[in-house]
């Protein structure tokens, strides 16, 4: 495989720990020649690891994609509302792009990034992680190979897990639906996705409910103050007492991901000072988060099959669960615990599938992601399996459910919006 050269556009979490990353394990496969990034300690640590010249290194991402082609792609790896005229203009010179979710919010917009793909006849991929994962990739070929029969219901369930929900949807980056988009584009836009390619048949209709129920000023302990160190006498009871959640938290303190979020010095005096002066040393209470945090959908398909989706923040894990219920047995699954059950209905046997997985960020599939748009960078005329059409579609779904759940659950006919767009 020839080695792809990238301009990397954000230089955050996914844009370090994914594609970075990526380059550095197999520098035969990828290089990063480029960065663009505002923060300065993001921006100097990514050019020096990948020893990129000064002159390919700016602050924003327009001076590096205004000049001529220089590289073979583009990641755009910048925040949700920054990710539609990137691609654009990458497209417009002649890059692949590689784009994280979500596309964008606007169905306009969505509907030019495909058209857009289609007319430059670049690839345009999307961070559609979970297309990419073992196990979804195991459900789909069950269901393909009739082991459950006939295919008629799904029940999903996307566990956030209260400390990510307080981490990134109370405290932090995604918290406010008009600085990013709502939480069912932001988190559930991969599980839209993957339930209609489970489906495997046209989505039809949309409905959902859901709400902002809990993280709310009404419901701050009496005598909270705005800031957990500043002597909150609820510290010991309070599940989301913030120095215990970069210290001490099992699934947080522990992942250096979570706590880089907060600083680059992830020494415990590096996050005692940015508990005290920054965004995630907020009481979850007092902070301007506007995302729901429980919401459900659910989604009717051509030929019948119906799917329920629940999203909450109100669990310990962070996980999905799915349950595929078919005309001959079911399917249980646990994508966190790699763990597949298969009920057969005329023999009464139960078989379970372990699937290996890497103990790595989203399971190896992001891996195997990056992997893949390379592959097909390599292989001109080969379509990335979440390419523009299937991801257009997708969160357009995502965008009906919202209108839905701001409509008090009024069912949205999918098709119809198609044809207006
Ligand atoms: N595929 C997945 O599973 C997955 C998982 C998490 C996040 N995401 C998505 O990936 C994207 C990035 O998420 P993240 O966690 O890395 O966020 P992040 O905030 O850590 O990174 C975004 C970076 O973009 C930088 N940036 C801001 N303005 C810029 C500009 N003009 N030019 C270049 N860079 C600029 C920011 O300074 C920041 O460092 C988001 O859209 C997010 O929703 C996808």
């Amino acid at each position: 495989m020839k080695q792809i050269t990238a301009i990397l556009l954000g230089a955050g979490q996914r844009g370090t720990e994914i594609y970075a990353d990526y380059a550095l394990q197999f520098p035969k496969e990828l290089k990063i020649v480029a960065v663009a990034e505002p923060r300065d300690d993001r921006r100097t640590a990514l050019a020096v690891q990948h020893g990129i010249p000064a002159e390919n290194v700016a602050n924003t991402w327009e001076p590096l994609l205004a000049r001529d082609k220089f590289a073979d792609c583009v990641l755009v790896c910048t925040q949700d509302r920054m990710h539609f005229e990137p691609v654009m203009t990458a497209l417009d010179k002649g890059y692949d792009v590689l784009c994280e979710k979500p596309m964008s919010s606007n169905k306009k917009e969505l509907v030019a990034m495909g058209n857009k793909a289609k007319e430059s006849g670049r690839v345009l991929s999307i961070g559609y992680t979970l297309r990419y994962s073992r196990f979804f990739m195991k459900l789909k070929e069950l269901l393909e190979k009739g082991t459950i029969g006939q295919l008629y219901a799904i029940q999903h369930m996307e566990s956030v897990g209260y400390w990510h929900m307080a981490h990134s949807f109370v405290r932090g980056n995604w918290r406010r639906e008009d600085e990013t988009s709502s939480m069912i584009m932001q988190k559930c836009c991969h599980d839209m996705d993957i339930l209609s390619w489970l489906v495997g048949a046209p989505l039809e209709v949309v409905s959902s409910f859901g709400s902002l129920s809990h993280f709310r000023p009404e419901n701050k302990p009496a005598g909270a103050p705005d800031r957990c160190l500043d002597g909150c006498l609820h510290r010991d009871t309070c599940p989301y007492y913030a120095p215990r959640f970069y210290l001490e938290h099992p699934d947080t303190a522990t992942k250096e991901g979570f706590c880089k979020v907060l600083t680059m010095d992830t020494s415990r005096e590096g996050i005692m000072q940015a508990l005290e002066t920054g965004p995630y040393g907020r009481c979850v209470y007092a902070c301007d988060n506007t995302v729901v945090d429980h919401q459900v959908v659910n989604l009717s398909y051509r030929g019948g099959v119906t799917v329920s989706m629940t999203m909450s923040a109100f669990t310990k894990e962070c996980e999905r669960r799915i349950i595929l219920m078919g005309s001959h047995g079911q399917i249980l699954g646990n994508m966190e615990e790699s763990i597949i059950e298969i009920r057969d209905f005329a023999t009464g046997a139960t078989t379970t599938i372990h699937i290996p997985t890497p103990a790595t960020h989203h399971s190896g599939s992001d891996t195997i992601m990056v992997k893949e748009f390379l592959q097909v960078l390599n292989n001109e005329g080969a379509q990335s399996r979440s390419n523009a059409d299937v991801s257009v579609e997708s969160h357009l779904a995502a965008l009906a459910a919202e209108e839905s759940r701001l409509a008090n659950g009024k069912p949205i006919f999918i098709q119809e919006e198609y044809k207006k767009l």
